[in-house]
């Protein structure tokens, strides 16, 4: 995970800028850098030291050759596209400008062709062009904030970034989009980080940027831009002195701040699955996972407990539509004991986010004991499943403190997802151009989850109503049909109000006889081929008086105008990706209404985060 830090100081900056990185060190990195504006000897220079490895040996590095400077940016680098290596590590140059970045520039192969004819590119990184087009802008004339904001504009994608310009007297510039970025506030000094951890020693006056945010810093002041440009005024927090590394920033609750988190988590677990400069998922030889093979596995068997469970009912859909290949999940408690009929040429997958929930982890052993390969697909690594494990594939979502999973259940599906295009490349299911375009759309999830949150406002507007209500319904078909099933236990988990999912289609086989004036129905329908019979099913309980919510598209929103109560407009996105998108919503849901009720939404009454008794 990259982090990011940069100080427009009175006093010299270097020691500070290490001392940050330091503590960005539990985010995740191969390689470090720091840039400054050596302003000492003469005319200013941008200068700069990178190491891959360990920050030490950054530290190593600038004890042999000294930086000077007041102004400066340093990262920590997890790769994402290009080697981990010095060449690739941050902060990259271009002319007069040093810049860091965090996330991912989904455009940059069209902004580097854009820019081939004038431009030497040194690295394999996507950061590189955002550093050529603010110095192109300012070759044209724009000072280094119009350059700046100028060159914005041109991004799509995720990120937070960090610049200094050399010979732009004493200005820091940020901006942030999908990846967090806080401004920390000085005595006659100010500051960038990733989070406010990044700062703790500099500054307790935190500024966390909203999405869309850009900034310009110097040693007395702090101007916000949002994304029109227009000047806004931003809170400033107080953190206190003991930071743990699990803050809630300007947050109210863990959980929301992890549900905001979700473009920067799915942007890393892509990072592990998916090779974003080739427009490939990683192979299984890439994956550092030669002893598996797609085309000897008859059968797969995923194994799972709560909202990992319903990960996995969705990647049955994919691996079965990507992969042809046959797909078992089932829920830990019973697996274990019911002596299922295993083949040796099925490979069990469990899903869990701790790693450790007991269930889980017996039936991982169980499957190991019948001889079947094993894999874990886990966000802690250090954990019994992942060492247990024949495979340990991680899904790099970061903490995850709130009871309620959020961030984990989205990583583990963009695991599974990538796992299942792997799967049918190898079994020669996906052609190189329908890779390609799957792979594209997988690294477009962190910036459309970024627009998915942008409803927000709403979503707490309609759960007020849902508040008010005794039980609650959430339908779905297909691949959003266990995604229904997750609205609904995320509702249950932390509103106590009483909720299911179904089967659009199963509705009328009995539940129906629940539907009465008022019972909210949540219906999840992107426009795809199962949208129309979706909403032939809703109309069946919106004629005995469901209250409809209608969770689509724009395209589903103009074929159902008028059919429902209220209706989410979530961006269009590829049929495969939906779910990821769709389930930022029912989380949304479930977080207003828990608040509007006023429940303990971190903490929820008889639930545990890891559940290590059966
Ligand atoms: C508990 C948590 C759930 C979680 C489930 C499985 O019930 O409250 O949020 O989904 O355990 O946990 P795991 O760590 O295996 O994903």
């Amino acid at each position: 995970m990259c982090g990011i830090i940069g100080i427009a100081g009175n006093q010299p900056v270097t020691d500070r800028l290490l001392e940050g990185l330091k503590r960005l060190e539990y985010r995740g990195y191969d390689s470090a850098g720091i840039a400054v504006i050596n302003d000492d000897n003469g005319p200013s220079t941008l200068v700069r030291r990178r190491a891959e490895g360990k920050i030490r040996n950054l530290e190593n590095l600038i004890n042999e050759e000294p930086l000077e400077g007041h102004l400066g940016i340093a990262h920590t680098r997890w790769a994402t596209h290009g080697a981990p290596n010095t060449m690739n590590a941050h902060p990259h140059f271009a002319g007069r400008v040093g810049l860091v970045h965090n996330g991912i520039i989904e455009n940059f192969t069209l902004l580097r062709d854009q820019l081939k004819d004038t431009r030497t590119f040194q690295t394999e990184t996507d950061t590189e062009v955002v550093a050529h087009l603010i110095d192109e802008a300012m070759k044209s004339g724009l000072s280094g904030k119009d350059a700046f904001a100028a060159s914005l504009k041109q991004l799509t994608g995720a990120f937070a970034i960090g610049v200094v310009i050399d010979g732009v007297d004493g200005q820091l510039f940020a901006a942030r989009r999908g990846s967090p970025l806080a401004i920390g506030l000085g005595d006659g000094e100010n500051y960038i980080g990733s989070d406010a951890i990044a700062l703790a020693s500099l500054s307790s006056k935190i500024i966390y940027l909203e999405e869309g945010d850009w900034a310009v810093i110097t040693t007395d002041s702090v101007e916000i831009f949002d994304a029109n440009d227009t000047p806004v005024e931003r809170a400033v927090t107080i953190v206190s002195g003991s930071l743990a590394a699990a803050e809630k920033g300007n947050y109210r609750h863990f959980m929301l701040k992890e549900i905001y988190e979700q473009p920067e988590s799915v942007s890393h677990t892509l990072t592990h699955y998916v090779d974003a400069f080739h427009h490939k998922v990683k192979t299984l030889a890439e994956l550092d996972m030669e002893g598996l093979d797609w085309n000897k596995l008859e059968r797969l068997s995923l194994i799972a407990c709560g909202t990992a469970a319903y990960a996995a009912s969705i990647a049955k859909y994919w691996f079965e539509q990507l992969a042809h290949m046959p797909v078992d999940v089932d829920i830990a408690s019973e697996f274990r004991y019911r002596r299922p009929a295993l083949t040796k040429k099925s490979m069990a997958i469990a899903v869990s986010q701790s790693g450790e929930t007991a269930d889980t982890l017996a039936a991982l052993r169980y499957c190991q004991s019948k001889g079947l390969q094993t894999a874990a697909i886990v966000n802690v690594m250090s954990s019994s499943m992942a060492r247990e494990a024949d495979f340990a594939m991680p899904i790099n979502a970061g903490p995850e403190i709130g009871v309620a999973s959020t961030k984990a259940f989205t990583s583990q599906l963009t695991a599974l997802l990538s796992l299942a295009i792997s799967a049918g490349v190898r079994r020669g299911l996906i052609d190189g151009s329908r890779e390609k375009n799957l792979a594209e759309a997988l690294t477009q999830m962190p910036r459309l989850i970024a627009e998915t949150l942008t409803l927000d406002a709403d979503i707490e507007a309609l759960a007020l109503d849902l508040s008010k209500a005794d039980s609650a319904f959430y339908l779905g078909r297909g691949v959003h049909y266990p995604l229904a099933l997750e609205g609904a236990l995320k509702l249950k988990e932390i509103s106590y109000i009483h909720a299911e999912g179904y089967a659009a289609g199963e509705l009328k086989h009995g539940p129906i006889a629940l539907i009465e004036e008022g019972t909210p129905v949540i219906v999840i329908a992107p426009t795809d081929a199962l949208f129309e019979k979706t909403v032939s099913n809703m109309q069946e309980v919106a004629t005995r008086g469901a209250k409809i919510l209608l969770i689509t598209d724009s395209e589903g929103a103009k074929n159902t105008a008028g059919m429902t109560d209220a209706t989410l407009i979530c961006p269009t996105v590829s049929v495969e990706t939906a779910p990821i998108i769709y389930a930022i919503t029912v989380q949304l849901l479930a977080y207003h209404t828990a608040v509007h009720l006023g429940t303990d939404v971190d903490q929820p009454r008889n639930l545990a985060k890891s559940v290590t008794v059966e």
